[in-house]
């Protein structure tokens, strides 16, 4: 249902994205793993559009999205729901009118200006927020909300789009332990229970295997490992990440980031 033929990004000389193909035959949980700077973020983000493709072609059920426009990639970009690390709520408006927000894409202008939601929008954003376990939060402006509780909102605001395919970039990466499983179970459920393709970037190892159906490992910008998280190795994960003799189980690419730039920061006060 969803392919990626040989799709490239380059930004000036750099290439963020290499000849990246796959195809996914039906509706499943991928977790995108690599170190900063692999291309994961890019990758997504040529999905629904927020980036153009350089070169290749991406296709959803039959229909060839690379190229869309104007109104044909709005209406794509509703179909892919995108959430973010930073969750991207309004943080000073009620959380209900944060998911209203979800419909924006199909409703007018003056409507929005005036805050006028059909009825049976705000009964489905009040449903929605129940499923996800945070109605009681509806009234609430979105910044009183823990981490946990404002990324479930973001993701009520991309269940409101009713998309097929849900895009999420590292939506964990700032939460603890305890709300990050909250959230990656939420997808989870989402998925099984209505059928829709969830392909979120991940920057821990057992996150991706813990979750997801199939993973993709990307470095450099090219996608050097695709399979179950059972084919995902720690001989594999070193290979993904690159990192030397070092690299452990727990690794993330966070943490090959930040060591990477504690030891910068050692060479700069060193060389002082
Ligand atoms: N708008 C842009 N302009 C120029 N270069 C970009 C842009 N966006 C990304 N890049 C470059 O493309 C490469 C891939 O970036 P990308 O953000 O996709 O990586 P990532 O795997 O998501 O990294 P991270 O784990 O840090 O989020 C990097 O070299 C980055 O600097
Ligand atoms: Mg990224």
């Amino acid at each position: 249902m969803l392919r990626f033929d040989e799709i490239t990004k380059s930004f000036g000389a750099n290439t963020a994205v290499e000849a990246a193909s796959f195809t996914v035959d039906e509706p499943m949980m991928i977790g995108i793993i690599g170190r900063s700077g692999a291309g994961k973020s890019t990758l997504l983000r040529m999905l629904n559009r927020l980036t153009d493709v350089t070169s290749g072609e991406i296709t959803f059920e039959g229909q060839n999205i690379t190229n869309l426009r104007g109104a044909a990639k709005r209406n794509w970009q509703s179909q892919c729901a995108m959430i973010f690390q930073q969750f991207n709520l309004v943080p000073r408006m009620d959380v209900v009118s944060n998911v209203l927000h979800g419909t924006l894409n199909r409703r007018s202008t003056l409507a929005t200006m005036f805050n006028l939601y059909p009825d049976d929008d705000i009964h489905r954003a009040i449903d929605i927020l129940e499923r996800l376990g945070i109605a009681e939060h509806a009234p609430k402006r979105a910044e009183a909300l823990s981490g946990g509780q404002q990324q479930r909102v973001a993701i009520a605001r991309a269940l409101m789009q009713d998309p097929k395919i849900i895009l999420a970039d590292e939506p964990i990466a700032s939460l603890d332990p305890m709300n990050a499983q909250v959230v990656m179970q939420s997808l989870r459920d989402i998925h099984e229970q209505d059928g829709r393709m969830v392909i979120a970037n991940l920057h821990t190892l057992d996150t991706a295997r813990r979750y997801c159906d199939r993973v993709i490992g990307m470095r450099d910008g090219k996608i050097v490992f695709d399979g179950t998280p059972a084919q995902l190795t720690t001989g594999v994960a070193r290979d993904i990440y690159g990192a030397d003799a070092s690299f452990s189980e727990a690794t993330t690419s966070t943490e090959i980031e930040t060591n990477a730039a504690a030891q910068k920061l050692l060479a700069y006060a060193a060389a002082q």
